[in-house]
């Protein structure tokens, strides 16, 4: 069944109940300050940081689910209902939810009246702003008390849901008019506060949850709502909450519009409070927030604003349009997908309603990955990406598994170990290079370990990434695994038999043996890269050595990575082989095979046709392919997590979707263009709208994970928005099926697609121009380009080269 559809005009995914089979989220914010919202209105927003700059409160886990958020109570007459459906689950007349680009609006009705919430944060601003209109369509008069609520979070996300001793004796607010201020420890080492206000006169406030609520009432009883009458309480310790009254009366036909306004402000540390002097009284200098509200105090205003935001939208999306006959491929590629590939740049793994946004910093090898997705649309802040990462790499090549992004330091807690990292590295700067030609991020000095003191050229920090995978290989030749490789479960050397000990943290038994095909496979897939830019740079003498290193390591893959008919995974730390057919349980795996077929090895002797078929056999479903097969029935102490999971759930074969994409990227390098659509489109959540009750994420975001055939819950999916998937998913579509792949000299144009796919077109931005580039493909064939007229004249060769004019260029391929 479906929840929704998707309306492509407009760029927006239309919710049309509340009762979706999850909360159905989208985010705020493209800058600093952002806002999680679900089509309820539940959710939080943050300054920066998810877990140490917290505005609202939000409980994770709760019962009944989503609960809390931005919530507005009507009341007309003794009626009382929550017109975003949650938290009364208020019987509603009509309702929709409106998911765009960086704003949401739910609109419903109730007894002849109308509302309508457009929610979003403005652009260059800390606020998220909510308009609100009410519409009397009744044919009298109605007389409405309003109440918006929302509870504060005492700042840090973590503290805030433990330390109770200390925390229900310090919540401070302050109210002025329409205006409630949030200053919990401002008179200490704070020197920030949030704002909540609305732009009209209020007929009263709360600011005490207890009071507003009850103390044995849920967000769906508020007491003052079901008086009708706020009680102005000011809130001393225990739950500070903001709430307004306005009561308001609206003729038949009547419209009234209300801007609703949460924000962040920040004092230089000697203006904190408004008078020098009076810094005992407690009044805080609202200087910064008077400048916010007064911005937006109409409703014009706001829209001025949204209007900002949708060009900033049309503008940035505006870089990668796909036109095609199936328009599921063409909203996920050219809309959804992209918007997905800016949340993850923006949120990294912190905050989804699967990532709590107080436990994971940014990921080393995620946010390589991550760029993949949005080094088209953000080029200079993907260039600034990269050397936050770099710099968090180690003297000796190995790297940080994760780093704080308000800090951009290293985290200790996690350290490093994890033998993909550094490659990743490699990986982020070379697409970074083939997207922009900007050879010059290589001179860039970069520190090591955040030390100033040990910094070189991002050149050399590649040197040292790729020296790392030669200075630490195992007895097959391959690289030793550390940690873990990309599959963060896959934990070698950890042998741990305690409870809730960190599987990837903890090592019991550094062997010095275990060692993993995927990441010899990855250096294979990565090194040319790395050869190419040694000689850009002109050190032929490296890229000379690297070719060999390479070589040698397609040798050891050849030698002790392949198991007769599909790639080998690893070796443990006693030696013996994963991913093998004299493996039990874990006789393949998805990593080795994507990656080293997407290196291009065995293309010539059969060996990756041979592993790819034997991914099909074994591991695809129907609704994508599964990460191994058989699943592990019981913990491995040898093995680690990945064991750990109940049989098709995450690593233990389940459809991490992340690595789909390799075996779509590895079939298109077979010219298998129909075989390389499907397992495109079986992860593709719009290809599962209509199964939303089994899949129950969003249907316009990838999710990390997809029940495997072996889990009770086969197709379910989880861990929806914050997930690799959606930059490689982005790289398969864009790079590899529709073909349009930036490479060092200009655009390759490479399709390989499904032989009834007739024709399409894309629109490229590219260094500085406009590529429209149409694919004919009336010859019906998956792979192959016959012809390309550039600007109206015949082409030689498939790489389009850079204009860097302004101009759009007119591109029409042939395929045959
Ligand atoms: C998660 C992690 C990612 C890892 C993957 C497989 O998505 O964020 O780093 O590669 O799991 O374990
Ligand atoms: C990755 C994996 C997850 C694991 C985690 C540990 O995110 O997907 O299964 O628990 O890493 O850090």
């Amino acid at each position: 069944m479906q929840y929704g559809y998707f309306d492509d005009e407009m760029r927006e995914y239309v919710i049309t109940r509340p009762d979706t089979p999850y909360p159905w989220i989208n985010y705020l914010g493209c800058d600093e300050f952002y806002g999680l919202f679900s089509n309820t209105s539940g959710g939080y927003c943050f300054y920066r940081d998810a877990r140490m700059l917290r505005l609202i409160r939000y409980r994770y886990n709760n019962v009944p689910t989503d609960s809390g958020g931005r919530y507005f109570y009507l009341k007309d007459g003794d009626d009382v209902w929550t017109p975003t459906w949650k938290p009364m689950k208020s019987k509603l007349d009509r309702y929709e939810c409106r998911h765009g680009m960086g704003y949401s609006r739910i609109s419903s009705a109730r007894n002849g009246l109308a509302y309508s919430q457009t929610s979003f944060i403005p652009l260059g601003d800390k606020c998220e702003i909510h308009k609100i209109t009410l519409t009397n369509e009744s044919n009298a008069d109605k007389n409405i008390d309003m109440f918006s609520f929302i509870e504060f979070c005492l700042w840090n996300a973590n503290d805030d849901m433990t330390n109770f001793q200390r925390n229900f004796s310090i919540g401070e607010v302050e109210v002025e008019g329409s205006r409630i201020y949030h200053k919990t420890e401002y008179r200490e080492r704070r020197n920030h506060y949030a704002v909540w206000a609305v732009n009209v006169p209020v007929a009263g406030f709360d600011t005490d949850r207890q009071t507003f609520l009850g103390l044995y009432n849920g967000f769906d009883e508020p007491q003052v709502v079901f008086k009708g009458e706020a009680d102005n309480s000011i809130a001393s310790g225990w739950s500070p909450i903001g709430s307004h009254h306005i009561k308001t009366k609206l003729s038949a036909g009547e419209s009234q519009t209300f801007v609703f306004v949460l924000g962040y402000c920040e004092n230089p540390e000697d203006d904190k409070w408004e008078n020098a002097q009076q810094a005992a009284s407690g009044i805080i200098n609202k200087k910064p927030a008077n400048a916010m509200l007064e911005k937006y105090s109409t409703a014009e205003a706001a829209d001025k604003a949204l209007a900002a935001l949708n060009d900033y939208w049309k503008n940035l999306l505006g870089r990668f349009t796909v036109e095609a006959e199936d328009k599921k491929m063409a909203r996920m590629a050219g809309v959804w997908n992209q918007y997905q590939c800016m949340v993850t740049f923006n949120m990294s793994r912190s905050a989804s309603y699967f990532e709590s946004g107080i436990g994971r910093g940014m990921g080393f090898r995620d946010s390589n990955q991550d760029l993949l997705g949005f080094v088209h649309l953000v080029p200079e802040r993907a260039r600034a990406r990269i050397l936050d990462i770099a710099a968090t790499q180690f003297p000796d090549g190995s790297a940080y598994h994760q780093y704080q992004p308000l800090t951009k330091r290293g985290n200790n807690e996690v350290g490093s170990g994890f033998n993909d990292d550094p490659l990743w590295l490699i990986f982020g700067v070379a697409a970074y290079i083939k997207e922009t030609g900007d050879y010059s991020i290589l001179d860039e000095k970069v520190p090591f370990d955040n030390d100033e003191t040990l910094a070189d050229t991002l050149f050399v920090h590649l040197q040292r990434s790729f020296n790392y995978t030669l200075n630490n290989k195992g007895p097959h030749g391959l690289p030793l695994i550390g940690r873990a490789d990309w599959n963060d479960c896959l934990n070698l050397n950890c042998f741990s038999k305690t409870p809730g000990e960190s599987f990837q943290t903890t090592a019991n038994f550094e062997s010095g043996i275990a060692e993993s095909v995927m990441i010899a496979a990855m250096f294979v897939f990565v090194g040319p890269d790395y050869v190419e830019l040694c000689r850009r740079v002109g050190r032929n003498d490296k890229a000379e050595l690297a070719e060999k290193a390479i070589a040698a390591m397609v040798e050891a893959i050849n030698l002790h990575g392949w198991d007769g008919n599909w790639f080998l995974r690893a070796y443990d730390a006693h030696g013996k082989k994963i991913g093998s057919k004299e493996c039990e349980d874990g006789k393949i795996f998805i990593e080795s095979n994507g990656f080293a077929v997407m290196a291009g090895i065995g293309l010539e002797d059969g060996r990756a046709q041979k592993a790819l078929d034997s991914v099909k056999e074994h591991l695809d479903t129907p609704y994508g392919i599964v990460l191994l097969q058989p699943a592990y029935k019981e913990y491995h102490l040898e093995l680690g997590e990945v064991s750990s999971y109940p049989p098709g759930y995450k690593e233990n074969a389940g459809i991490f979707c992340h690595n789909n994409p390799w075996i779509t990227i590895a079939e298109t390098m077979l010219g298998r263009g129909t075989r390389a659509f499907e397992t495109y489109t079986k992860i593709c959540p719009a290809y599962r709208e209509d199964d939303s009750d089994l899949r129950r994420m969003e249907p316009y975001v990838y999710a990390q994970m997809v029940a495997g055939k072996d889990a009770e819950r086969f197709g379910e999916a989880k861990n929806s928005w914050l997930t690799g998937t959606a930059a490689w998913t982005f790289v398969s579509i864009s790079h590899f099926i529709l073909g349009v792949r930036p490479v060092y000299d200009g655009l390759l144009i490479d399709p390989c697609i499904p032989a009834n796919m007739k024709s399409y077109s894309v629109t490229r931005h590219f260094r500085g121009a406009d590529y429209h580039i149409t694919v004919d493909n009336g010859a019906g064939v998956e792979k192959g380009v016959k012809s390309i007229t550039l600007d109206g004249k015949p082409f030689e060769g498939k790489v389009l080269p850079v204009f860097g004019d302004g101009k759009v260029h007119q591109v029409v391929v042939v395929m045959g």
